[in-house]
């Protein structure tokens, strides 16, 4: 292993179900981080309560969500201070989860910082975000919504809007990866923690 490169990596788990097909890439993921010295920390929807965006304009004006009695007070305090991401998200519907949606739509508190009230403007120094999905079909367009809404949860949080997307179609279960896909998925992971 690499001694510490000191890099810590929140892992943003969007599926209810917790040890799927996208638990099981960001496990493999974390596994090459960690093995290159990084720390990962994972939040994980199938274990937040987390309600969807009231569209009440409040954090348009204040830049703070007047919902404070759920588990999304854990993720903004992540959206505070983290500076690697990885989410991990199946597709559904041609979407992300709604449980992990919901935390997109919340997260317009950010947005609501950076492009009403004209605070993050800079960006985060050093952040780097990465995408791992997966579906059961094979669709040329399979993982496009997801990519798009992630680029711009990026953005609210001030992230780039680049990022690398690591994507396998055809997984409806985990035990359809290939071990190939997996050690791709570690490896990938092992990268993001040396960058
Ligand atoms: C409600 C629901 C909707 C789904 N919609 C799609 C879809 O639109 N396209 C697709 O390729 N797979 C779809 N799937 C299959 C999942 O993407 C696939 O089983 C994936 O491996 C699940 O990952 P997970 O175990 O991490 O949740 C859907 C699954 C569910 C439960």
């Amino acid at each position: 292993m690499d001694q510490g490169s000191g890099v810590k990596i929140l892992g943003l788990h969007m599926s209810p179900r917790e040890k799927g097909s996208s638990a099981l890439l960001l496990e493999r993921f974390s596994e090459g981080a960690k093995r290159a010295g990084a720390s990962v920390e994972i939040l994980s929807v199938s274990k937040l309560d987390i309600r969807g965006c009231a569209e009440c304009g409040k954090c348009n004006e204040t830049g703070a969500c007047v919902f404070v009695d759920d588990d999304m007070a854990a993720v903004y305090s992540a959206w505070e201070t983290a500076t690697r991401i990885v989410v991990a998200t199946p597709v559904f519907f041609y979407d992300m989860p709604s449980q992990g949606k919901a935390i997109l739509d919340r997260s317009q508190a950010f947005w609501s910082r950076r492009y009403m009230l004209n605070q993050n403007k800079e960006g985060v120094p050093g952040a780097k975000g990465f995408l791992l999905a997966c579906g059961a079909t094979k669709g040329k367009d399979l993982f496009v919504p997801v990519t798009l809404a992630v680029k711009y949860l990026f953005d609210s949080i001030a992230f780039p809007k680049t990022f690398p997307v690591l994507s396998f179609r055809q997984i409806e279960t985990p035990d359809k990866f290939t071990a190939g896909q997996l050690e791709e998925a570690e490896k990938a992971g092992c990268e993001f923690a040396r960058q």
